[in-house]
């Protein structure tokens, strides 16, 4: 009797597990489709773009970006400003040995590479420098990329017009781009050496600047840095090197530095198609950082410290 109980009870076992093992599979089934359909983005659309879950990382990092990029400050602080009238024999004694580097220009060997003068610019006799130069009315200028010193002698005219001594510091390694002598073959090669900074030199002569401008032939990074060293500021700063965003990021963050309270700090190259993409995403980046306003003069940005 109790053998015949115990084969009962085990048939109602698996009749039991037959029946209740699909409906759980079924449950479990249904469960895992409703969690995931309420967890999804979107219900209907296909193929899906990656949607935050929630803005509040990505406005976090808006938020910290200023103190985020003071940790790639490599000087806090840069030296007490110089007075305006030392800058000159402060940039010939600690860039030029206390040599005029215009001393015996030019060498022998490099005089038949040159031409009297050759000057070539990019916006460079705009307007906004006559604005600025009147309005700032500036001692020191720093020029961050020169080339041929277009925009140099041109604020250099402007300048003596006024009958400001103002000195003009043109930082620039002096070796142009990858590939500009293909518009520029008349500038000469010395074993590969591109003449640059020698015809820039000759166009000083050329109109009688060298009293009043000098070359730092140096990387923008490395020049603008030992300005910040020296404590040379500028009462008006050019920016026009390197146009890619990087290049333009760094050298306007560098520059700003250096610029003397109520100096402005400008800069060529807003405008351009290709510039959207470098000079001016980093002039709108750091205008907003930092919370500057932007004046537009012809192609020209400008940013007013006053
Ligand atoms: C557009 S040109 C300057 C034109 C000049 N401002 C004018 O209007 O006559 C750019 C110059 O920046 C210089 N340059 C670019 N990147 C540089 C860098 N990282 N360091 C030094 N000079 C640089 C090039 O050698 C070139 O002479």
């Amino acid at each position: 009797m109790k053998e015949e109980h115990k084969q009962y009870h085990k048939r109602l076992m698996t009749v039991a597990l037959r029946l209740v093992k699909p409906t759980a599979y079924f449950m479990l089934l249904l469960l895992a489709y409703t969690l995931g359909y309420l967890s999804s983005p979107s219900s209907s659309s296909y193929p899906r773009s990656p949607v935050p879950s929630s803005p509040t990382p990505f406005i976090n990092e808006l938020i910290n970006l200023p103190s985020q990029l003071d940790q790639f400050r490599v000087k806090a602080h840069c030296a007490v400003p110089l007075p305006s009238e030392r800058v000159r024999q402060t940039i010939l004694d600690r860039v030029f040995n206390g040599t005029s580097p215009f001393d015996g220009f030019p060498p022998t060997y490099v005089r038949p590479l040159l031409q009297r003068q050759r000057i070539r610019g990019w916006g460079s006799n705009g307007a906004v420098f006559e604005h600025l130069i009147q309005k700032v009315r500036p001692r020191t200028i720093i020029e961050v990329g020169t080339f041929l010193g277009a925009s140099a002698i041109h604020m250099h005219g402007l300048t003596r017009k006024l009958g400001l001594e103002a000195q003009i510091l043109c930082l620039d390694d002096f070796r142009g781009w990858p590939g500009f002598r293909d518009r520029f073959k008349d500038i000469k090669m010395i074993n590969g050496d591109v003449s640059l900074m020698y015809q820039f030199m000759q166009n000083l002569f050329s109109v009688n600047a060298t009293d009043s401008v000098l070359p730092v032939p140096f990387s923008t990074g490395s020049a603008l840095e030992k300005l910040c060293e020296l404590g040379v500021y500028g009462d008006l700063i050019e920016v026009d090197a390197g146009h890619d965003f990087l290049s333009a990021w760094s050298d306007i963050n560098r520059a700003y530095r250096l610029l003397r309270p109520g100096g402005v700090i400008f800069g060529h190259d807003y405008f351009t198609a290709t510039d959207n993409k470098g000079v001016r995403r980093a002039v709108n980046l750091f205008a907003r950082i930092h919370g500057l306003k932007i004046k537009l003069d012809g192609q020209h940005w400008v940013i007013d410290s006053t």
